[in-house]
């Protein structure tokens, strides 16, 4: 089932999340959505609060970048990936510069800087322990979606020059000026169908 996907200025994406306990048929039922919903937005990444879940758990997809991760060094895992109660254990120190995007803030991008490589620690969907190192697309998009969980957006990040620019777009977003391919709700709890 594609859920729809909580926009900027909605209180569902600064909530405090739990932690998932155990495996149960809720879980998996919310995880096939969050895998549904996210290809059915064509996005790389989605955070359970993005869908109005406080549980600590996202998904990411990297198939439509293969041509991107194809050229790195590390071969990709199988995709897509279920990350359960995702801890970062450990940051790179040399630090990268990258355009991100969110499903949350449709139609903006921003350049980001964020820590190269990271060692991640979260149990996978049938609930086994994993932890790796990684660097490069998937590096970036576990730092991107694991922010969620803490109720943290990428343009948090941005420098106040940037965040001005922007203010604008944003306020509209939230007041649900904003079309995208897929069903959304806004600030108000209003939903917008896809386009
Ligand atoms: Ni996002």
């Amino acid at each position: 089932m594609v859920l729809p996907i909580y926009v900027y200025g909605h209180d569902a994406l600064r909530q405090e999340t739990e932690p998932v306990e155990k495996n149960t048929e809720g879980l998996q039922t919310l995880v096939d959505n969050m895998i549904e919903t996210m290809h059915e937005a064509a996005g790389i990444g989605l955070a359970a609060p993005q869908v109005g879940h406080s549980e600590r758990l996202f998904v990411i997809d990297l198939t439509p970048m293969a041509d991107e991760t194809a050229a790195e060094d590390e071969p990709l895992p199988p995709q897509p990936m279920v990350f359960i109660n995702p801890e970062i254990v450990e940051e790179g120190a040399s630090t990268v510069d990258l355009e991100e995007g969110c499903l949350s803030i449709p139609e903006v991008r921003e350049v980001v800087t964020r820590p190269e490589r990271v060692r991640v620690r979260y149990r996978d969907r049938n609930f086994e322990e994993q932890e790796l190192e990684i660097g490069g697309i998937l590096a970036r998009v576990v730092q991107h979606e694991h922010d969620h969980l803490n109720g943290v957006l990428f343009t948090d990040y941005l420098s106040s020059f940037r965040k001005r620019l922007l203010r604008r777009r944003l306020r509209q977003i939230a007041e649900g000026d904003i079309e995208a391919d897929y069903p959304l709700i806004t600030q108000g709890d209003e939903t917008v169908p896809a386009r």
